[in-house]
């Protein structure tokens, strides 16, 4: 977040952020650079939220960082430069699982999708790779995206992804060339897709290697 975008923002660009969550990720950001534009979040878990704004309220960034209860797929999408968000992608048969606000979809991909298709110039997605990472890296190609830049982590499934229902059904989409993990543990990438006209680096090939690599 730092280095992909917020760096980037010279003058008082906008952002925008699908699913603040407790809104730590960007709070901390924003305590460690020097941005002077305006993030506008989205978040529908209303505890999380309330959270998110009493954090905002402490250490005085409200006017940095605003924070709705509610869907960016109901707004009018918002003018700015980046989207950024770490999507819910929790592959599952149906959203009957333990934290249903996380459900991402039977392929786990379908609100990194869905944000691709809103057509920002820049969007900064969290991807993981038991959620049909060459599906998301060919989709972003077919809506005009590069992959200029990315950085990936390998991280253990955490309670959520370790829910039976959830790891059964992640084992079936890796017999399908749609999951990739070995073990306890996946590959989660933060990547910065970019409008193919702002941008001469694609990464798309390298990114999928090595999403496909467990
Ligand atoms: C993987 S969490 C990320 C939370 C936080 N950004 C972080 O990185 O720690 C995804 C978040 O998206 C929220 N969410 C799910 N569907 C949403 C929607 N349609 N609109 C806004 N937020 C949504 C969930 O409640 C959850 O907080």
């Amino acid at each position: 977040m730092e280095n992909f975008v917020l760096k980037s923002c010279t003058e008082s660009e906008h952002v925008v952020e699908f699913g603040s969550g407790d809104g730590s990720p960007v709070i901390n950001s924003l305590l460690r650079t020097n941005f002077h534009g305006v993030i506008r979040g989205f978040e529908l878990n209303t505890s999380a939220w309330k959270v998110a704004n009493s954090t905002i309220d402490e250490y005085n960034l409200a006017h940095k960082y605003v924070i709705y209860n509610s869907s960016l797929f109901d707004a009018s999408k918002p003018e700015a430069k980046y989207l950024v968000a770490n999507p819910p992608y929790l592959p599952a048969p149906d959203n009957d699982i333990y934290m249903p606000l996380l459900f991402g979809g039977i392929d786990g991909a379908k609100f990194t999708n869905e944000l691709l298709l809103l057509g920002y110039d820049n969007a900064l997605l969290l991807i993981s790779s038991y959620s049909n990472p060459k599906g998301t890296i060919e989709y972003a190609k077919a809506n005009g995206y590069f992959v200029n830049n990315f950085l990936v982590l390998p991280l253990k499934f955490g309670y959520y992804s370790s829910e039976p229902k959830v790891k059964k059904h992640i084992a079936e989409l890796q017999k399908n060339q749609m999951a990739f993990y070995s073990g306890d543990y996946y590959f989660l990438a933060g990547v910065l897709f970019k409008k193919r006209q702002y941008c001469t680096v694609d990464l798309s090939n390298e990114l999928a290697q090595i999403m496909t690599s467990l």
